[in-house]
């Protein structure tokens, strides 16, 4: 049967070539297409479709209908992270051991990250999943998508929008006492937004540790202020002060130090149009402030910059806003002195004693100070045991208790 054979034959010469010719143009598109899921996968902005989050984390994504808002949802942060066991990674309020191991280094797991767009008519909060453990959401400060998206998803009918807003520059680590002040704001004032006003995002362990919990964070990426009024700035601290303000006139909310922390809910001051509360007799404290958008007590007190000099210590920080509460009594509430005591001048009152702290709002640790006087840490080890007012405040918002940790061996 030679002509099967020859047949064969010739088949195999045809396959062969359309193989030769036919091949190139399968691996080409493969491999194009390869090459580009690979530069997608490197691009931040690009992740798995969102899925839809549980009740906890109510966020709405709308695609349609954009200038519905009756129905949006603001979104809430779960109080409760979705694993209850002892000796995880993350933090559960329900957990039977009140002082359980934090194992902060555990593996990383995939994280929740909110994200913005906007376009003309549309606007877009939706949920991103990434394993990247740093990755966090930029957006530049005066954007005007983030104005739209706080208007629409912030506003509850009260004055002050429930936004906390840092203030973070330069390089550095997040300590213990940020940690606790952070941890403060999600598990007690549960905002909308939490806006980190900063130029370089914070480092280190505890802060990766805290976006695993967090999904409602934003970087909102500014420059240190230079200049006020053509004054130049010339330290950190007033450069801070300045920012501050300056967020607060943007966009409205409750600025915190990053070393204040929240004991009770912030909301009862909602709906006043500015809160403060006393450090001293004389001075404002202000490490934490409340206001709503363009409120005039702070509109004035950014305007009594213009006699700022270099030489103005704490002057325009907190002396200058005590005169101003005290001249426009209705435009600000102060609320005592429930923000800040102990105060600086008591600083052993907080590492050195136990005080009565169930009527304050919130406390200022004064992490500077500390650092600087105090020879002992205050760190998630050294916190369990230490009998005091700043180990007690850990306790209780890790925790939920104030107790001291058993001490194991
Ligand atoms: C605050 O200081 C003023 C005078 O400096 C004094 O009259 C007033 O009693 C002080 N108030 C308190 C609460 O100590
Ligand atoms: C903790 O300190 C208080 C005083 O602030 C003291 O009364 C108490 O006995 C101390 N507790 C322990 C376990 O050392």
């Amino acid at each position: 049967m030679p002509s099967t054979g020859r047949r064969v034959g010739m088949f195999s010469k045809i396959q062969f070539l359309l193989l030769i010719l036919g091949l190139p143009s399968l691996i080409i598109p493969a491999f194009l297409v390869l090459l580009m899921a690979d530069k997608r996968t490197n691009n931040h902005e690009v992740f798995l479709q969102p899925k839809p989050m549980d009740s906890k984390v109510a966020v709405t994504i709308r695609t349609s209908a954009p200038n519905i808002i009756k129905d949006l949802k603001i979104p809430v942060p779960a109080s409760i992270p979705p694993l209850r066991r002892c000796m995880n990674t993350i933090w559960s309020e329900d957990c039977i051991d009140p002082c359980h191991k934090y194992n902060v280094l555990t593996k990383e797991r995939q994280r929740k990250q909110i994200i913005f767009s906007c376009d003309k008519n549309k606007l877009h909060m939706r949920t991103l999943y990434t394993k990247k453990p740093k990755y966090i959401f930029k957006i530049q400060f005066k954007d005007s998508c983030l104005h739209r998206m706080t208007d629409r998803y912030c506003d509850d009918g009260k004055a002050v929008p429930n936004i906390v807003h840092y203030v973070w520059f330069g390089k550095m680590n997040f300590g213990f006492t940020h940690f606790l002040s952070f941890l403060s704001v999600f598990k007690i004032q549960k905002p909308c937004l939490i806006l980190l006003h900063a130029d370089n995002v914070p480092q280190g362990s505890l802060w990766k540790y805290f976006l695993q919990i967090v999904s409602n964070i934003v970087h909102v990426q500014r420059k240190q202020p230079k200049k006020i009024y053509k004054t130049k700035i010339p330290f950190i601290e007033h450069k801070a002060d300045v920012a501050k303000l300056e967020a607060l006139k943007e966009y409205g909310g409750i600025y915190l130090d990053t070393d204040e922390i929240i004991l009770q809910s912030l909301d009862v001051f909602r709906n006043f149009e500015a809160t403060v509360s006393l450090e001293q007799n004389g001075t404002v404290a202000n490490s934490l402030i409340m206001a709503r958008r363009n409120a005039p007590f702070i509109k004035l007190w950014i305007e009594s910059y213009r006699t700022y000099t270099r030489a103005d210590g704490s002057k325009h920080s907190n002396m200058v806003p005590f005169q101003l509460a005290r001249n426009s009594k209705n435009r600000v509430h102060i609320a005592e002195n429930l923000f800040a005591t102990p105060n600086s001048k008591d600083l052993h009152k907080i590492y050195r004693e136990n005080v009565d702290w169930s009527k304050n709002y919130a406390i200022h640790m004064y992490t500077r100070l500390h650092d600087h006087f105090f020879e002992e840490k205050f760190s998630l080890e050294s916190s369990q045991t230490m009998n005091n007012t700043a180990g007690a405040i850990a306790r209780h918002i890790i925790y939920g208790t104030k107790e001291l940790c058993l001490q194991r061996g």
